[in-house]
């Protein structure tokens, strides 16, 4: 019973978000450094105003973030310290080829990650790797518009094996696209897309899917031909869409929003685009390009693990008197009455993780990993930095309670867990500072001032005896 001996206990961090030195070790630009706090952010990530460079007058929180980069032995060793089993982190493509179109990788980018790598290896801890957390180089989008173009596939497949050949027996776990599903909401962010007038942006964001789709494909071939050890996963932003009523058009309607996501892990794990999408995108007037060779890919190299990040479950209402929304995970939902909710607006609902672990294990029959899972608050340190976060203990404890029911009472099989922002860092969402999910205070704010200074919050010994106990004392 409880947890598998080997379970994956630890945290989850994304270069852009944590990393800073965006121009040390002769790293490239990315999309992800030029998207500022304020007003404009959503309309960049969305795809909607166009931002390919610094511009006077904007704060870019992604320049410094953390400063990990100067950090990782430290902040490393105190994951070590909460018996992290786990750390899941994102290569910054543009660290190990700066415009990403090159032949020859970035030597001191390589060297970089090798000794993060070998830095978790010495404490035990195994690395979880996401190849690309909404990173794409600006020089990609500048000179190819981004995933639109397949040319993408040939620069994504020398990046990935580069990483499988130089970091063999290092890394084992691999992510090919973080929240691959996102693509449909922050196009910018999933896959580098700036919107031309008059462009039908649906078109482009499926035609721009299906070349990541058969990168991660390729990618898993890659993989398991350089190491048949590597294990690769696909990663869904994941909740599922709760009908607001029993309205048998709101259950539809729900069961429709739903297929939107599953659509992208349909294909990873499946093999083949599913029917509901190939009728959804005809009736859309959507025609991908794509090839035989494309289709034979897909069927042949499928995901050997389900990987998804879970905040909250949402809503769905054909009612338009129902019209109460409320925040979530780079897009609203209808609000749910019977939750509470962040201070950010998201909504709190720990069984629906239950709900969803069941929903895609009966779906894909294949073992899940739960890579995003925590509560964005403020914190309020007290003179020596000290926070007490009694709310985000038990968010997390309700949270692996129903985990931990998945498991036992269901059946589910986990490979492991991993809370997001293990440490504090950047949001992706607002690129705050002050919206923060870690069992480690940085000292940093809104404005980027502060010393950097880390220290351990309230949460960092409670997720230490939860690991210690293997999800026994909660
Ligand atoms: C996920 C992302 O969407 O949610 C992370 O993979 C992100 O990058 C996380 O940070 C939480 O969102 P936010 O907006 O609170 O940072």
């Amino acid at each position: 019973m409880g947890f598998r001996k080997d379970f994956l206990w630890g945290g989850a961090t994304a270069a852009n978000q944590c990393e800073g030195g965006y121009n040390a070790g002769g790293r490239g630009l990315a999309n992800v450094d030029v998207v500022p706090v304020g007003e404009d952010r959503f309309p960049i990530i969305t795809g909607q105003k166009k931002m390919l460079d610094f511009e006077p007058g904007y704060f870019y929180p992604a320049k410094e973030a953390i400063d990990m980069y100067h950090h990782y032995k430290e902040d490393i060793k105190l994951f070590a310290e909460m018996g992290f089993k786990t750390y899941r982190l994102s290569i910054a493509w543009t660290r190990i080829f700066p415009n990403g179109d090159e032949a020859e990788p970035n030597e001191q980018g390589l060297a970089f990650y090798e000794d993060l790598f070998k830095t978790c290896k010495s404490y035990g801890i195994e690395p979880l790797v996401t190849i690309t957390h909404f990173d794409c180089p600006i020089h990609l989008i500048k000179e190819y518009g981004g995933w639109r173009n397949r040319k993408m596939i040939d620069f994504y497949e020398n990046l990935v094996r580069t990483l499988f050949t130089r970091y063999q027996g290092l890394v084992k776990y691999w992510l090919t696209f973080n929240e691959i599903n996102m693509i449909l909401h922050a196009p910018f962010m999933g896959a580098g897309l700036v919107f031309e007038e008059d462009e039908d942006e649906t078109q482009v964001k499926y035609q721009a899917s299906h070349h990541e789709l058969v990168a991660s494909a390729l990618a898993t071939k890659i993989a398991h031909e350089i190491d048949p050890e590597n294990q690769v996963g696909c990663m869904l932003a994941a909740g599922l869409n709760y009908p607001y009523s029993c309205k048998p058009e709101d259950v539809f309607a729900a069961q429709e929003k739903d297929r939107e996501n599953y659509f992208f892990i349909d294909v990873q794990s499946r093999g083949a685009y599913p029917n509901y999408a190939l009728k959804q995108l005809e009736r859309e007037g959507v025609k991908i390009e794509m090839t035989e060779e494309d289709l034979a890919l897909l069927k042949a190299h499928t995901v050997d693990f389900i990987s998804f990040s879970y905040y909250a479950s949402r809503v769905v209402t054909t009612d338009p008197k129902l019209n109460e929304q409320t925040e979530g995970n780079i897009f609203a939902s209808v609000k749910n009455p019977y939750l509470e909710a962040s201070e950010w607006g998201w909504q709190i609902d720990p069984l629906g993780l239950r709900t969803t672990m069941n929903a895609l294990y009966d779906r894909y029959q294949k073992p899940l990993f739960i890579v995003e899972n925590g509560l964005g608050a403020v914190d309020t340190p007290d003179g020596e930095g000290y926070v007490e976060d009694d709310y985000r203990i038990d968010y997390l404890r309700e949270h692996i309670k129903a985990m931990k029911d998945a498991v036992e009472l269901d059946g589910v099989d986990l490979l492991g867990y991993t809370s997001w922002g293990c440490i504090d860092l950047v949001s992706a969402g607002t690129g705050e500072m002050k919206k923060r999910y870690g069992f480690i205070y940085v000292d940093r704010d809104n404005e980027g001032k502060g010393t950097l200074k880390r220290t351990k919050k309230k949460s960092f010994d409670w997720y230490k005896q939860v690991i210690a106990s293997n999800g026994e004392n909660l």
